[in-house]
């Protein structure tokens, strides 16, 4: 089996337990790691090196493609072994972690880390860890599930330390789309013209010589946790689609849309799954991840090709994909995250961006990362890269939380991801409202009237009356902007 997995021969000999491979991993080193939304991540070395670390203080800098599975950043984080790390997580021990100022987390856009790293302005990267299906007899890896950041680490890293995963199964080689960005100042064009362009190689380039270390694993990725949709998620994902059949009437889209990008989590994938009941057809996506909805929307007839930089499924969508994978394979491909999260590609095609927000307000200036203004909840992930760049720019959330305790439609935003500049529609449960074409005042109107909870909407016509009468292009009272989180903190409700 384990000769099926690796085509060259002198690798076999650097086969080591994860405890070994994990001492190649000093104090100090800026470490890679694949893995994207859970998928595809190190199941295996980053664990035996958290466990290692409660013996043994170390601290490292650790980039990735996107968050982790295996629970692996609450271990890094709980034995103290990271220094810094970048550009995104979805971890609470490691959420605590960095807001109480132990951890420093660079927040990046995620198609911008490697750039970051290929033009020197983060410091070099020591050592890699890369989960791969395959090694092929040049040495090249297969990815999984993800691809993340993993082909860019293989290239700039010092020395590589690979994850044969024997759980994956060989179906897998052949989705992967992997190409490599040249550099400043003669770069060329990523000529992607629609989702399905296949521009790249199967497997991952690497110089055989710097793979110090081979570990076999058979863990399967971590399951995405799929929440049902609710009252709440279900009025967004109607909004939307009606939103979406008006464009059509309006000969603005044609019934297979543009290419979709979907955040994750459960308004995203009620969107998504809104669509099966919907009289769109021949969807695509261009987007960071698949969730379950996309194929939902597959077995349904509804999309047709999907490509994305990782798999993130429940279990049981994981389990039924996997066994048949060939089902599949030739609707989907998985790249490299600064070409599925390309601003030139993005542009090009122009793809209907669909993120979540914390909050937003009056005037469109929206809130992804940060609780109460000052701490981080996971970063921005991609929604910076699909807001600023695409065709439509979309951002949902729930008009009220907590008991209608925080109000999520506010006089102005605690922290500032998206700015007015790149939002075109804000959907609540309370309805959608269509920014485009608005001057800020107009825009406050239109929010008002459509996306705020009925128990904060007084409150919030008042704030915009009387900021009015003092004037201006984008009118406030400075004095009382950020009232309503202060009102949060002290009294544990927004309302007056
Ligand atoms: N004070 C305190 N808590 C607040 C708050 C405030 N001002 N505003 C929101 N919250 C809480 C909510 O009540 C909720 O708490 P809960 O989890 O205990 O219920 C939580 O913050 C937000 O959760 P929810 O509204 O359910 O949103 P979500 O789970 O769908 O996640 C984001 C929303 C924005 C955190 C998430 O989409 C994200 O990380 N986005 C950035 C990355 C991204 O967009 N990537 C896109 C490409 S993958």
């Amino acid at each position: 089996m384990i000769d099926e997995r690796i085509l060259r021969p002198d690798l076999l000999r650097k086969i080591v337990t994860a405890e070994q491979a994990a001492q190649f991993i000093q104090d100090g080193m800026v470490v890679g790691s694949s893995g994207f939304t859970k998928a595809g991540d190190s199941k295996a070395v980053l664990l035996a090196l958290a466990e290692r670390a409660k013996q043994d203080p170390l601290k490292i800098t650790l980039i990735t493609g996107a968050s982790l599975g295996q629970d692996t950043d609450a271990a890094l984080a709980g034995s103290h072994a990271l220094s810094r790390r970048m550009p995104f997580q979805v971890d609470p021990v490691l959420r605590k972690s960095i807001n109480n100022g132990e951890v420093m987390f660079i927040d990046h856009h995620l198609c911008e880390t490697v750039e970051q790293l290929q033009n020197r302005h983060l410091p070099p990267m020591d050592i890699a860890v890369i989960e791969a299906t395959l090694i092929e007899e040049d040495g090249s890896l297969v990815p999984t599930t993800s691809v993340g950041n993993s082909a860019h680490f293989a290239a700039l890293a010092q020395k590589v330390i690979v994850e044969v995963n024997l759980s994956m199964p060989l179906t897998l080689c052949g989705l992967h789309d992997i190409f490599l960005t040249g550099g400043y100042p003669n770069r060329s064009i990523i000529p992607i013209t629609s989702p399905s362009t296949r521009i790249g190689r199967a497997s991952i380039p690497i110089d055989p010589e710097k793979i110090v270390a081979v570990v076999i694993t058979e863990i399967h990725d971590s399951p995405a946790q799929i929440v049902p949709p609710d009252e709440k998620t279900t009025a967004i994902a109607s909004h939307l689609l009606e939103f979406f059949n008006h464009e059509v009437r309006m000969g603005r889209l044609k019934e297979s849309l543009l290419p979709l990008q979907a955040g994750i989590g459960k308004v995203a994938n009620a969107v998504l799954s809104g669509f099966l009941d919907s009289s769109f057809h021949d969807l695509t996506m261009y987007s960071e991840v698949l969730q379950d909805s996309t194929f939902e929307l597959f077995d349904a007839g509804k999309m047709t090709f999907a490509s994305a930089s990782s798999i993130t499924v429940s279990e049981a969508c994981y389990a039924r994909i996997m066994k048949d994978f060939n089902r599949y394979k030739n609707k989907i491909v998985l790249r490299p995250q600064n070409i599925s999260n390309s601003p030139e590609v993005i542009r090009r095609m122009g793809v209907i961006g669909i993120n979540t927000a914390i909050e937003f307000d009056l005037y469109g200036n929206v809130n992804s990362t940060h609780i109460g203004g000052t701490k981080m909840m996971n970063g921005i992930g991609g929604s910076g890269d699909f807001a600023r760049n695409a065709f439509l720019s979309i951002f949902v959330t729930q008009a009220a939380s907590k008991e209608n305790t925080i109000s999520h439609v506010l006089p102005m935003v605690s922290h500032v991801d998206h700015t007015e500049h790149d939002v075109d529609i804000l959907v609540t449960d309370q309805g959608l409202a269509d920014l485009r074409g608005l001057a800020p005042r107009e825009r406050a109107d239109i929010i008002l009237q459509h996306c705020v909870h009925p128990e904060y909407r007084d409150a919030l016509k008042d704030y915009s009356d009387r900021a009015r009468k003092r004037g201006g292009h984008t009118p406030h009272v400075l004095e009382e902007a950020f009232s309503w989180h202060t009102r949060l903190a002290e009294h544990g409700t927004m309302k007056a």
